[in-house]
């Protein structure tokens, strides 16, 4: 059964680890990513952009994907399925299908909007058993179309908007999505650590989870980051294997059309994927 990723970011918070967010695109990644966390007794989330969602049909579709899964392989690690980077008319339409847990996106708005806006979505998520996330300065790269310049986040916004009775904070530091620029500063800790003054006990989330150096995630789970968003390092991984598979002239060899062969080295390379961040961000065994 899916549950809200609020008690599971407390009690990383707590524990000094982070829970990582895996974005889902279709049925291998999200098997992959199911039985990874199984096996290393970890708790996980499952995102899904609003282009993932319609890409596999709809929020509908893909929550009976997702639970079908949790039965069919007999998961019982806590597992959330969480909307990542939602528009208001998103959130109200995952609430609606069977989520447990959402992120309003509100940081293109002014404040007072984003205020206004997080507050009747936290009663609406709250109202049904989800958790619900928000941000506040815009997290830089391209996501779904949408480019943000990667700004850091105003700790006094990030207060005002933690105070509306939001279960974690996606709070920008200078993170983007993507890969990272050669020219890249590093995320900014001086930011980091104001914000979790400013917010206490509140589960902080990283996005832009790829390519950020082992030693900086892990001052950022040190300085009260519970959540980290990976996406662009599986894409690459899955694309990698596959890619290789056919290079090698595999697929024309026999049965090389079928495709539950064909995405298998893409799924394999997903689960070791999400294994290493597991590792990294130290929720193995913490289900
Ligand atoms: P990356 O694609 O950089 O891993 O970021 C993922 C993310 O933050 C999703 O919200």
């Amino acid at each position: 059964m899916l549950v809200s990723a609020t008690e599971m970011l407390k009690k990383a918070k707590a524990g000094h680890y982070a829970v990582g967010q895996f974005n889902i695109n279709n049925l291998e990644w999200t098997k992959s990513i199911l039985l990874t966390a199984q096996e290393l007794n970890s708790p996980v989330i499952l995102g899904v952009s609003e282009g993932a969602g319609k890409y596999m049909g709809g929020y509908h579709a893909v929550v009976g994907m997702v639970n079908g899964l949790l039965q069919d392989l007999n998961i019982t690690v806590p597992v959330a399925l969480h909307l990542d980077h939602g528009s208001f008319e998103g959130c109200y339409k995952c609430i609606e299908a069977g989520f447990s847990s959402i992120m309003f996106d509100g940081s293109h708005y002014a404040i007072d909007e984003n205020v206004a806006k997080t507050t009747e979505l936290v009663k609406a998520a709250h109202d049904k058993g989800l958790s619900i996330e928000a941000e506040v300065g815009s997290i830089g790269g391209e996501e779904d179309g949408v480019v943000g310049m990667g700004e850091c986040a105003d700790p006094d916004e990030c207060k005002a908007i933690a105070d509306l009775g939001i279960d974690f904070l996606a709070a920008g530091i200078g993170n983007i999505h993507g890969k990272y620029p050669e020219n890249w500063k590093g995320l900014s800790f001086e930011t980091l650590d104001a914000v979790q003054q400013k917010t206490g006990e509140m589960p902080l989330v990283l996005h832009g989870g790829t390519g950020i150096p082992a030693d900086m995630i892990k001052k950022a789970i040190s300085l009260g980051v519970a959540k980290i968003n990976v996406n662009t390092e599986c894409q690459l991984a899955f694309a990698a294997a596959t890619r290789k598979y056919v290079e090698e002239g595999k697929d024309l060899q026999g049965k090389g059309f079928d495709p539950r062969k064909l995405l298998a080295p893409g799924a394999e390379a997903i689960k070791a994927t999400v294994k290493e961040k597991m590792e990294l961000f130290g929720s193995v065994g913490q289900a």
